[in-house]
């Protein structure tokens, strides 16, 4: 929980108190003993924490002060490390004194944003499955500062519960979130949100003719689901769709994938809980956007139905495709989410999918690749990941197309080769957005990760959540 004070009797106050310290001289109550502290140690180092726990004079139980102290210029992810510092260290009903930490950022909204946000992030845990609990931690924290950052405040909360919410859907398990758990989710999450929303069936899905998407989903006994979620506030008639891959387990199918490959493949729906993260935060916030979600929802198994490579399918849009991999099973699920989007009549598309080993490869586990077949359009969502701090580095994919198109049988073969195949996997994506101004975000090496990290514990990252939703703010 958390409110908002707009003055602080530090001598009185009875929760933890946190404080920033740099080296200028204190001219507050607490500088005795910030100025006894400095003579000890290097409280100021940025980043440095130190628990003071006051005997005489102090109400509070501890004071935890926060160095600032830097060289260079604070830049946005310095105010992440702080906040991260600050989370990891509330053990306890706390005040932070907002405009203690002023040079960090003079703008005291963002800090506030930045502060709640990472504090949510940094203490998520996925607790739906132990016996014994990892402890949660849930206390009350009070923002003191002489600007009134209320409305901050939800702000922040907004961009880390919902990323939270992203985080979940990726850590379920395959067999606690089918297809079908994934659609009652939007669906619940859409009436939450009061948007509108579809859930197509197979059935319909089949009279819509998503022949490439139905290819993935004939290897699986969970029926596929496609996931459609409309929100609508922006005054002009501009519709920016986000398709997500939802791919709730990709074994890889026939083409099947290696022991060490395969786990963690319940994460193959890192895009459908980001795009779903992104549209809570947008609806929550009530920005004034026309945003779609589309989600085509299948499990990639094995079954005497399964494709096998060799197959030619017939995709939404009339093109046929050469399965020659069963395991770039995810672009075949994207280029029908993406003409649904088309027929829909999106006037832009991101599509954010873990689609390939490849990307990894490139990119290492910090940076998102990022496609497209529009420069300005990349650089909005550019600016978007510099604000939040989710970088993301662009590769190319004009050059991929032609191998795309190498087929004796079909128009298109699903897998050209595994040199560039990051670019390959856009590359058949971008066809199928034709004239349609598109973004593509390979998450595959950002959505989770194997060990604690500054924004969180292992596991799913929720990343582009945030972005996506700071493209239309
Ligand atoms: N879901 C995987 C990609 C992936 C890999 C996600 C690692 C997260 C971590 C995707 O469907 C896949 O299997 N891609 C293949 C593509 C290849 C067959 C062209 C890959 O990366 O090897
Ligand atoms: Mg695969
Ligand atoms: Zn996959």
């Amino acid at each position: 929980m958390y409110n908002y004070l707009s003055t602080l009797n530090v001598k009185k106050e009875t929760k933890t108190i946190f404080w920033g310290v740099t080296e200028k001289m204190e001219d507050n109550e607490l500088a005795p003993i910030i100025n006894e502290l400095k003579l000890r140690k290097k409280v100021t180092s940025f980043g440095e924490v130190t628990d003071y726990y006051p005997l005489q004079d102090f109400s509070c139980p501890k004071i935890t002060f926060i160095g600032l102290e830097k060289g260079s210029n604070f830049a946005l992810k310095d105010i992440y490390k702080i906040a991260a510092k600050i989370a990891k260290s509330i053990d306890n009903d706390s005040v932070i004194c907002l405009d203690s930490f002023s040079t960090l950022e003079n703008n005291h909204d963002l800090l506030c944003e930045k502060f709640i946000e990472v504090i949510e992030l940094v203490n998520y845990t996925f607790n739906n499955y132990k016996t014994n609990k990892k402890e949660k931690k849930n206390y009350t924290i009070s923002i003191n500062s002489k600007s009134d950052v209320s409305k901050a405040m939800d702000l922040g909360f907004i961009n880390g519960d919902a990323t939270n919410h992203a985080r979940d859907l990726v850590n379920e398990p395959r067999n606690k979130m089918t297809p079908a758990v994934l659609a009652n989710y939007a669906e619940n999450l859409a009436k939450k949100l009061k948007i509108a929303y579809k859930i197509y069936d197979k059935p319909e899905i089949e009279k819509l003719g998503m022949g490439a998407f139905l290819a993935v989903n004939k290897g699986s006994k969970e029926p596929c689901k496609l996931i459609h979620l409309k929100y609508r506030n922006g005054a002009s008639n501009e519709i920016t769709t986000l398709v997500g891959k939802g791919l709730t387990y990709d074994s890889g199918g026939y083409s099947l994938k290696p022991k060490n490959g395969m786990a963690g493949m319940k994460g193959d729906m890192g895009g459908a809980a980001s795009v779903l993260g992104a549209i809570e935060i947008i609806a929550r916030k009530n920005l004034l956007v026309n945003v779609d979600v589309v989600i085509a929802a299948t499990e990639n198994l094995i079954s005497d139905d399964a494709i096998v490579p060799d197959d030619i399918v017939t995709a939404m849009n009339g093109k046929t495709i050469e399965i020659l991999n069963t395991d770039a099973e995810g672009r075949l699920t994207l280029v029908d989410a993406v003409t649904f989007a088309r027929k829909n009549n999106a006037s832009r598309i991101i599509d954010v999918a873990t689609l390939t080993g490849g990307v990894v490869t490139a990119l290492g586990t910090e940076i998102t690749g990022a496609f497209t077949n529009d420069k300005e359009f990349l650089n909005l969502v550019k600016l978007a990941s510099e604000k939040t701090g989710e970088e993301i580095w662009e590769l190319p994919v004009e050059q991929f197309r032609e191998r795309c198109k190498k087929s004796e049988v079909a128009d298109y073969n699903n897998s050209p080769g595994r040199d560039g195949h990051a670019s390959f996997g856009a590359a058949i994506i971008r066809e199928f957005a034709e004239d349609t101004p598109w973004v593509h975000l390979d998450i595959a090496g950002t959505s989770s990760k194997q060990s604690s990290h500054l924004l969180g514990p292992e596991g799913a990252t929720g990343i582009m959540a945030r972005t996506l939703a700071k493209v239309f703010e």
